[in-house]
């Protein structure tokens, strides 16, 4: 309890969230009734329900069933602030957000009218209360890599507020070797990179991460551990891994809590951190990804510290405001 308490006190920093997946289904009934957009629920309770996954792909498959009610920009506005005073009342003191452009501009919502509400309350935010964020645009890994230099093409005018560009959606099938060329163009114009790898697909892709995407932070990275030289190396480079318990549960890539590889991943000296992914589909925000760890694994205060710590050396904030922050 004094463990779980300490965690939500710690200042910390978010960096692995999908705004989409911050949708609760009472925003998204709302939505769809301010928009007009039939869905296939008839109540906050019924939606709730169909949140039962077995694999990846079950929940991406709800997942953008749901984002098809954002239409207008400030459903994108309602949508980030709720995350961000959310998030704050974890003392999340950062966050470093994704969002999935192609999820809309594939159902005829436009690239600017998602990324202006998403930028306005990210400012609104900063103003308010002080929290800072960072955003970074993900390509949908299961379309064609040509499509992703559409998307990078319509984020021209947006470059100096994206910080980075990702890889997410279905896994397996879709190696990061796909996006190559396109992670080579985004770090041409200056722009971080991160993928999703070893979520549900092997060590391999991992290892594509790295050597072809050059990515500057690996979203999961969990079946790293089954490789013991890759292991070895991402901790020698010192590489952030946004780790996700609550996801992991709920999308079966743990079969218990107890069975989560974080303790070991501490223990192996990996610079992880905790994050939410998709906290409105899987049960809960940082804090509560936190009080699920702390519950089922034998984490001491250290860990706790140093997973909050890590947070913030692994995010995209200069020097400067990391040594503020810790
Ligand atoms: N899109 C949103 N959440 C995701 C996850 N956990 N893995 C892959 N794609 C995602
Ligand atoms: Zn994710």
């Amino acid at each position: 309890d004094d463990l779980i308490a300490y965690a939500q006190a710690l200042p910390k920093a978010e960096l692995h969230l999908h705004i989409e997946g911050s949708l609760e289904p009472e925003m998204l009934f709302k939505l769809a009734q301010r928009n007009k957009v039939d869905i296939p629920f008839k109540s906050v309770e019924e939606i709730r329900a169909a949140y039962e996954f077995s694999n990846l792909q079950d929940f991406l498959d709800i997942y953008y069933q749901g984002m098809n009610v954002l239409r207008t920009e400030e459903d994108f506005f309602d949508l980030t602030m709720a995350y961000l005073n959310r998030a704050r009342a974890d003392n999340v003191r950062h966050a470093e957000i994704f969002f999935d452009p192609q999820g809309h501009t594939e159902r005829g919502v436009s690239f600017d009218t998602a990324i202006s509400g998403i930028v306005t309350a990210l400012s609104m935010a900063k103003a308010q209360f002080g929290m800072t964020a960072k955003l970074i645009m993900c390509f949908l890994r299961h379309l064609p890599e040509e499509d992703a230099f559409k998307t990078l093409e319509q984020a021209e005018n947006w470059l100096d507020r994206i910080e980075g560009v990702g890889l997410d959606s279905s896994e397996v099938g879709h190696p990061p070797s796909k996006f190559e060329r396109v992670f080579k163009a985004a770090r041409e114009r200056g722009l971080k990179t991160v993928a999703h790898a070893g979520e549900e697909g092997p060590p391999d892709y991992v290892h594509e991460a790295l050597d072809l995407l050059a990515v500057d932070r690996l979203d999961h990275g969990n079946r790293s551990l089954e490789d013991d030289a890759l292991t070895a190396r991402l901790a020698k480079e010192e590489m952030t891994l946004t780790v996700c318990p609550l996801s992991n549960l709920k999308l079966c890539v743990v079969d218990a809590m107890t069975a989560h590889p974080l303790k070991r991943m501490l223990d192996l000296d990996l610079r992880a951190t905790v994050n939410s992914d998709d906290p409105s589909y899987f049960g809960g925000y940082v804090s509560d990804n936190f009080k699920a760890v702390i519950e089922a694994l034998p984490l001491t205060r250290e860990d706790v510290k140093t997973l909050a710590k890590n947070s913030f050396l692994g995010s995209f904030l200069s020097e400067g405001e990391k040594r503020a922050q810790l």
